[in-house]
């Protein structure tokens, strides 16, 4: 009696239905809703062992037994059904708890309890947790190891095939949560195991090292290489030592029984608590906000232990998992630096930040507040930012103050402040994972945002949503899409407003809606006449066919998620091209309902906060503009201070100003704008003409070469605070480690110098400084680290009585009359289109593993060894072309400067498209991209950029190493585990089943 597994997986979302199911468990009466399993429903009433199961988002797996009671005097599976009204359960039956007691006894014949000697045993591993719940005394099934290796190969985890109970959890895990189909269990195999690509080693298999499967693995046959011999007391003790104690306590179990030897291993697994500190904190990579608990053993990283994050829940990519060497990095500074001649010389804190106030303060005197420039990181908190820019203002007096969303993120936030009012994502993770459909469109998702993309992967794999993707290069998304197109970079304006012309025209616009939430329709319809579905076909490239057959999905979806980054921001359209998005969604009405609207997807873990924090030279925290008086004067008011109403410089006028000789010094942290900003030679020349420069930092970037002083910064596991990310979630992180050395967190740092310039600042922690942000911000007003605390999160606006907004415009639009706004378009040709000479477009990105231009990720070991070197992608087409092959070296060259690079022949992009990975080891990529920006951002067109390749003579390898998951993995995909398979075998039975005994031919162990 069980149901199959696509029938009892979870929806995406679980709906409360209002109904409610009564059933009875051990004669009590019981009320559950019609979606929960019965192992769920049991397990709100109390314990039972459940030891394949992990939680609702990974669903039933029923490969354990273990979770045996009887329904109706049948014995079942509690996992494997929903619940049904009127059920009669019952769980301390005899027959329940043999059969319970039999299945435990059967993965003890998989699985070597050596608990006090094993890394894992750490109060949270299921299969000990499990034996001393059901004390366990004697196992009949005696443990045999399998006939396989332990498999070493990946750098960040191992697999130990005769610790494996068969679970089946990671499997599930890769499968349905992930997605990458990687995992399978060979149940036909003699000793079945858990497979990789079906039969690969870990290293070189389609593994991305993302750490799901380990995280759900109930016992130690998958763990972090971090942990091994650093976890217990004992289990740094050489192998063979511990073989032979292993031995000893096997050979006096039989007459001690296992209650004594579990007891001792309890009580280590309790000891350890005192040496492993666990602290919850936020991914500081991307814009996802993912959250877990950080294991340190004093400086020594252990793992990371995803579960209860809004965001992410069990999941993380292979930079949240395993990219944390960096933080105790050889690299990290530590010691501020002065500049001395043409190199720097360590120095005392009080004597670099004396240095830096006098100088700032001489160019204040001399040329005024505006001479300096103020640019706030994306990677560090909210607080830290808000100081920042108060700084700026309060301190220097001036509004030149930015953040690197200027690079990426502007120009989606500009097309939304004009249509519907808030510059940030409509709804949230689990909206766009319940949308019917998800249009992506210039977003490497799964590379740039892995645990937002396994979500849409997740539904479009076991829940029918519909994928489909505009992009030049078919990345892994454009792979699984149900329609790939490929506009012609900086043409995607056109088809999306041929789209909503298309709407118009075929009665498929929301009228109803335009009518009583939109503002401005006649002028919007006017604007489209020029965007026919013709004029798109041929401006985009794309055939009219495949434009019209994507209409038409769109105007059929009962929801729409768009999800867009820097595919479409980075162009000298990107505002428009992000407005373009918003007019579609509103056109189709998809606003103003869960499962819809825009999403432009954040790409630094905290670029969202600081523009919320006010790193704009034209707003205030919470977008409030500095050129209003009666909101100057409200910050005035608390500040003490006069500020100015003038806007300030961006970060790209900031450099023009060094050029012409406004900008005299700037104070710059945790950004290396000379890797993240375009056209690199022309920010350095920039930087070269400064009188002051002063960079804040962990690592010394290219941008610390011109640096008169580098301040050594803290990372995020070094400080408190709180970040905000792609879908307005502001999550607090908590400090897990003490700053490195004389490293200081940035918000100190900020205050120090403050108060060098007279500031009389006095926060004592970064609580006082939410504090202070919240009173004077009405999108964080009911923000605060106690509303904060731990894993609580909340999505802005947060009202001031602490309710917050998971999905935005529920009741209205964010302008006073609360109606949205059509936004009039036109189209123009992109700024640097190949030419004669020029003939190659250059298309750049990130990629998984490494992080932008990889000052964290280069230093992070494993990721190295997979991934050490860069390389330009070549189609086909080309390579057959120009006679190459990968690992032939070419230079690169544009308009603005060249580079050295090895190739890769891929079928990722076609004709006359190169791909270049951000990352950069021997000059970044920005030394190829111009000076053209978006004309309401000034975000740069990184996008468009034409370029030139000459053929080097030197041939080199292959760029892609064998380890790297891109070299030759082969996933194999699968529903999920397919217990089905297992319970084929001849030698399975079920548990307490006398019907399979018999059939079988074997004796029943249990009465
Ligand atoms: S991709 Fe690799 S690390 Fe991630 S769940 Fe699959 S096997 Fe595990
Ligand atoms: S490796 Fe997989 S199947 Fe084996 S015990 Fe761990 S989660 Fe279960
Ligand atoms: S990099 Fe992004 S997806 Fe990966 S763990 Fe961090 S927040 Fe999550
Ligand atoms: S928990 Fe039900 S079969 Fe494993």
């Amino acid at each position: 009696m069980h149901e199959t597994m696509s029938e009892v997986l979870p929806p995406p979302v679980k709906v409360e239905s209002g109904e409610t199911v009564h059933l009875k468990i051990d004669g009590r009466e019981v009320d559950a809703q019609p979606s929960d399993l019965l192992l769920e429903a049991i397990l709100r009433e109390k314990d039972i062992p459940h030891v394949c199961y992990h939680s609702e988002l990974m669903g039933p797996i029923q490969t354990c037994d273990t979770c045996m009671v009887e329904v109706d005097g049948k014995l079942v599976r509690s996992c494997g059904m929903k619940v049904v009204a009127g059920m009669n359960v019952v769980t301390e039956s005899k027959r329940a708890v043999d059969a319970r007691a039999e299945a435990f006894d059967v993965i003890l014949g998989n699985h070597l309890l050596y608990c006090t000697v094993c890394d894992n045993n750490n109060e949270n591993c299921t299969v000990h947790n499990t034996a001393l719940a059901m004390k366990v005394e004697h196992q009949e099934h005696a443990f045999t190891p399998k006939p396989y290796p332990v498999d070493m190969s990946n750098p960040f985890y191992r697999y130990d095939p005769s610790q494996c109970i068969l679970c089946g959890r990671c499997v599930q895990a890769c499968q349905t949560v992930q997605v990458n189909e990687t995992l399978s269990i060979g149940w036909e195999l003699e000793r079945p195991r858990v497979l990789w690509d079906g039969g690969m080693q870990i290293g070189g298999s389609s593994c991305v090292s993302c750490g799901h499967c380990i995280t759900v693995c109930p016992c130690n046959a998958l763990m972090e290489k971090s942990m091994l011999g650093e976890a217990g007391y004992l289990t740094s003790t050489p192998q063979k030592t511990l073989d032979k104690m292993i031995d000893v306590i096997k050979a006096i179990e039989p007459e001690m029984g296992y209650g004594a030897v579990m007891q001792v291993s309890q009580i280590e697994a309790t000891m350890r608590e005192e040496r492993i500190k666990k602290t919850k904190t936020v991914c500081t990579y991307c814009g996802v906000g993912c959250s877990y608990d950080v294991w340190t053993k004093d400086r020594k990283i252990l793992k990371i232990e995803p579960l209860h994050g809004d965001a992410n829940a069990i999941s993380t990519c292979v930079k949240g998992k395993f990219g944390w060497d960096y933080v105790n990095h050889k690299d990290r500074l530590q010691k501020p630096l002065i500049r001395e001649g043409s190199g720097f010389r360590e120095a005392e804190w009080e004597e670099a930040l004396a240095l830096v106030a006098s100088r700032l303060g001489e160019i204040k005197h001399n040329y005024g507040a505006d001479a300096i420039g103020v640019v706030v990181s994306s990677k560090t908190t909210n607080e830290d930012g808000y100081v920042m820019q108060k700084l700026a203002r309060a301190v220097i007096g001036t509004n030149n103050v930015d953040n690197c969303s200027r690079y990426c993120q502007s120009p989606a936030t500009a097309g939304l402040f004009r249509t519907v009012g808030y510059g940030g994502d409509s709804g949230s993770i689990e909206d766009i994972g319940m949308a019917k459909l998800v249009l992506i469109v210039g977003s490497n998702t799964a590379e740039s945002h892995p645990v937002l993309a396994t979500r849409v992967k997740r539904a479009h794999k076991l829940f029918g949503q519909r994928l489909i993707v505009a992009d030049p290069r078919e990345h892994e998304m454009a792979t699984r899409a149900d329609i790939h197109f490929r506009p012609k970079p900086g043409s995607d304006l056109v088809w999306l407003c041929a789209f909503s012309r298309y709407m118009f025209d075929h009665g498929y616009a929301k009228t109803d809606f335009i009518a009583q939430h939109v503002n401005n329709v006649d002028e919007y319809r006017k604007s489209l006449e020029p965007f026919t579905m013709e004029f798109a076909a041929s401006q985009c490239d794309v055939p009219i066919e495949v434009l019209t057959e994507v209409a038409e999905e769109i105007a059929h979806a009962e929801t729409v998620c768009i999800l867009w980054a820097m595919g479409i921001t980075q162009h000298v359209m990107g505002s428009d091209s992000s407005t373009a998005i918003s007019n579609l969604l509103l056109t189709t009405g998809n606003y103003m309902k869960p499962g819809c609207g825009a999403y432009p997807l954040r790409g630094h873990n905290n670029v969202q906060g600081a523009s919320d924090m006010g790193a704009m030279p034209n707003n205030f925290p919470g977008y409030q503009s500095v050129t209003d008086d009666e909101i100057r004067g409200k910050f005035e008011k608390t500040w003490g201070v006069t500020l100015p109403a003038k806007v300030g410089l961006d970060n790209h006028q900031m450099v023009d100003g060094a050029y012409d000789g406004k900008l005299r010094a700037m104070y710059l942290a945790g950004e290396d704008m000379i890797s993240a900003d375009s056209n690199a030679n022309h920010v350095a020349g920039g930087f070269e003409r400064l009188d002051f420069f002063v960079v804040q930092d962990i690592f010394f970037t290219e941008t610390c070469r011109y640096a008169d002083v580098i301040l050594p910064g803290a990372p995020a596991l070094e400080k408190d605070g709180t970040f905000t990310s792609t879908e307005r979630r502001i999550q607090r992180l908590y400090q897990a480690l003490p700053e490195l050395g004389d490293a200081r967190a940035d918000w100190k740092i900020t205050q120090d110098i403050a108060n060098r310039l007279g500031g009389q600042w006095n926060y004592t922690h970064p609580s006082e400084i939410m504090a202070e942000m919240a009173s004077l911000t009405p999108l964080y007003a009911g923000a605060s680290f106690e509303r904060l605390e731990n894993y609580n999160t909340l999505q802005w606006p947060v009202h001031p009585d602490g309710t917050d907004e998971p999905v935005l415009y529920l009741n209205g639009f964010n302008f006073p009359d609360k109606k949205a706004r059509f936004f009039p378009l036109q189209f123009r040709e992109p700024s640097d289109a190949p030419s004669a000479e020029f003939d190659l477009f250059l298309n750049n990105g990130r990629q998984l593993e490494h992080f932008h231009e990889g000052n964290m990720t280069h230093r992070v070991a494993g990721i190295n060894e997979e991934t050490p070197e860069r390389y330009v992608e070549v189609s086909e087409e080309l390579a057959r072309e120009r006679e190459i092959e990968s690992g032939r070296w070419v230079r690169l060259t544009s308009k603005y400067g060249s580079l050295r690079i090895k190739v890769l022949v891929t079928a990722r992009v076609v004709g006359k498209q190169v791909y270049l990975p951000l990352l950069s080891q021997e000059g970044p990529i920005n030394v190829l991209t111009g000076s053209y920006t978006d004309s309401s951002t000034d975000t740069p067109a990184f996008k468009e950029t034409a370029i030139k390749m000459q053929l080097l003579p030197e041939k080199g390898s292959n760029p892609l190493k064998p380890l790297n998951f891109r070299y030759s993995g082969k996933p194999t995909p699968q529903t999920g585990v397919e217990v089905e398979r297992k319970w084929k075998r001849a030698d399975y039975h079920m548990p307490g089943s006398t019907k399979l005994v018999q059939i079988q031919g074997q004796p029943t162990r249990k009465a």
